[in-house]
């Protein structure tokens, strides 16, 4: 199996982190993964929010996550990162139709891109409602999104302190050849 087949088949979810950060080479090599994946008529319209995994403005999206679902609930064990040492945040021009796709292609690169080179990491789409919320245009400015984009996806990359198996899955239930 070649290198790529390989990876493909080995990603799986982390949902655990050592707190050790990712070196300058590490984040350069997943930021260009994202930059590389294609996007609809070469728009490349995809921005890209590096976030240390402790800047505050990530608590505030906990928060503003937790509140949408009502609070009250026990408090998660995990925040919506699981406490990775780096989120990157992938926003889309609200006006262009494939900025979703572009976005969902982008963050599958970096994911595999983190696989690549033995880093874990989660795709996270829970913060969704949060993002696009009352305080969406102050989670925008805050993560440098540029004029008229909003949020798309984001991705969790550490080092794995937890793993776990790839999913399974079914091939008859979900192909057909015709
Ligand atoms: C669009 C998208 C959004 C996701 N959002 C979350 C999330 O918010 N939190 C989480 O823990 N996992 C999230 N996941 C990860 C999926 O739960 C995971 O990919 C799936 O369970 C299959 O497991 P695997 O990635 O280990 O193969 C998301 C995955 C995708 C593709």
């Amino acid at each position: 199996m070649n290198e790529i087949l390989k990876v493909i088949k080995e990603r799986s979810s982390t949902r655990g982190y050592t707190a050790e950060k990712l070196t300058e080479a590490e984040l350069g090599a997943l930021i260009d993964a994202g930059l590389q994946a294609p996007t609809a008529a070469n728009r490349q319209e995809i921005h890209f929010s590096v976030v240390d995994g402790e800047n505050p403005i990530l608590e505030e999206i906990q928060q503003e996550m937790l509140a949408g679902r009502g609070g009250g609930a026990a408090a998660p064990a995990h925040n919506f990162y699981y406490e990775a040492p780096v989120v990157i945040i992938l926003s889309g021009n609200a006006a262009f139709s494939w900025s979703a796709v572009d976005a969902g292609i982008a963050v599958e690169n970096i994911a595999l891109a983190a696989e690549s080179l033995g880093l874990g990491n989660v795709i996270l789409g829970c913060i969704k409602d949060a993002m696009v919320g009352a305080k969406k245009e102050h989670f925008a400015k805050a993560l440098g999104f540029p004029e008229g984009y909003e949020y798309e996806v984001a991705i969790a990359v550490g080092r794995k302190a937890t793993t776990k198996e790839p999913h399974e899955y079914d091939a008859a239930k979900n192909v057909t050849r015709v």
